[in-house]
């Protein structure tokens, strides 16, 4: 076998093949994308995972109890950065290639990204996504909500429920084990056109855990089963499909320099929740909450 088609996955020598090398050796011979061996977390790395989601989830029920109507994104951003060390852990986001703050947020156009500042102030009406990364002892966990300031209009409304309703669909094919990555997102996709709205395609959720981004892409759009990789127990990764009323078209924010902020290209609203995941023998268990 050449360097370049050198198996993913092999049998550990003098050891008795488990039933998951099996299925993995299967689906490897049957051309499929299988996970190497360092995507399968120890027990000690999961349980590394499960604190850091732990702290992860309390600091975003911190944001669920303070964030309203007149704040800006900057004092969300505080109330992230100070109850996140308060509590023994670092804000991942904060100076993440070039990142300049504790947390992502996404108001209305912005499907991802967003950068948290003292003159964007939450209004009535708007939406906004509040995205986490916490790392507790060098482990990751990363997860985000929706928000909705005061009365939204029906379409607000709208993007946030099916935004959520796909996250919750692509949790559904993982409730068991050996799906792949693929199974997800046709879900995803069909349940968002199902219902008049799009899935952003540049951008994709991703295994996390030891780092903040590994593999896999978990991708939230495509139209083909048993594509993507095959998710095996032991695997952590993130679900978190960006949905938009509009064109699934992103672009960036020509005024802001850091080029991280992304927006829908026209203008329509964005919608996103994410968690974080244990793949186990009998499905996803969520691990941000
Ligand atoms: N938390 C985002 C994700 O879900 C990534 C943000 S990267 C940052 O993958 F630098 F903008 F924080
Ligand atoms: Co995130
Ligand atoms: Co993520």
């Amino acid at each position: 076998m050449s360097k370049k088609n050198k198996a993913r996955w092999s049998l550990l020598p003098g050891i008795e093949p488990t039933p998951m090398d099996l299925k993995i050796m299967e689906a490897q011979e049957h051309g499929k994308l299988v996970p190497t061996r360092d995507l399968i977390k120890t027990p000690k790395q999961i349980e590394g995972i499960r604190k850091a989601g732990l702290l992860n989830t309390a600091v975003l029920d911190h944001v669920a109890e303070h964030i309203k109507e007149g704040m800006s994104t900057l004092e969300i951003d505080k109330l992230v950065y100070d109850f996140t060390t308060k509590h023994g852990g670092i804000p991942a986001p904060l100076n993440y290639c070039g990142f300049p703050n504790s947390c992502c947020t996404s108001i209305n156009d912005v499907v991802c990204h967003g950068i948290p500042c003292d003159w964007e102030v939450l209004e009535e009406g708007d939406i906004i996504n509040v995205d986490c990364t916490t790392i507790v002892d060098g482990y990751y966990a990363d997860a985000s909500r929706m928000f909705i300031i005061g009365n939204a209009d029906a379409e607000a409304k709208k993007v946030v429920q099916v935004a959520w309703d796909c996250l919750k669909i692509g949790e559904k094919v993982c409730e068991q084990p050996y799906v792949y990555v693929g199974d997800t997102a046709k879900e995803i996709t069909r349940l968002a056109h199902e219902n008049g709205c799009t899935v952003v395609r540049d951008y994709c959720g991703h295994g996390v855990g030891v780092e903040f981004h590994e593999d896999p892409e978990m991708e939230h759009y495509g139209k083909k089963s048993r594509t993507g990789m095959l998710l095996v127990p032991g695997m952590t990764f993130t679900i978190e499909p960006m949905i938009n009323l509009g064109d699934y078209e992103c672009c960036n924010d020509e005024e802001d320099e850091t080029g991280w902020i992304v927006l829908t290209e026209d203008g329509s609203l964005s919608a996103q929740w994410e968690h974080t995941y244990l793949m186990t023998e009998n499905g996803v268990e969520i691990l941000s909450h």
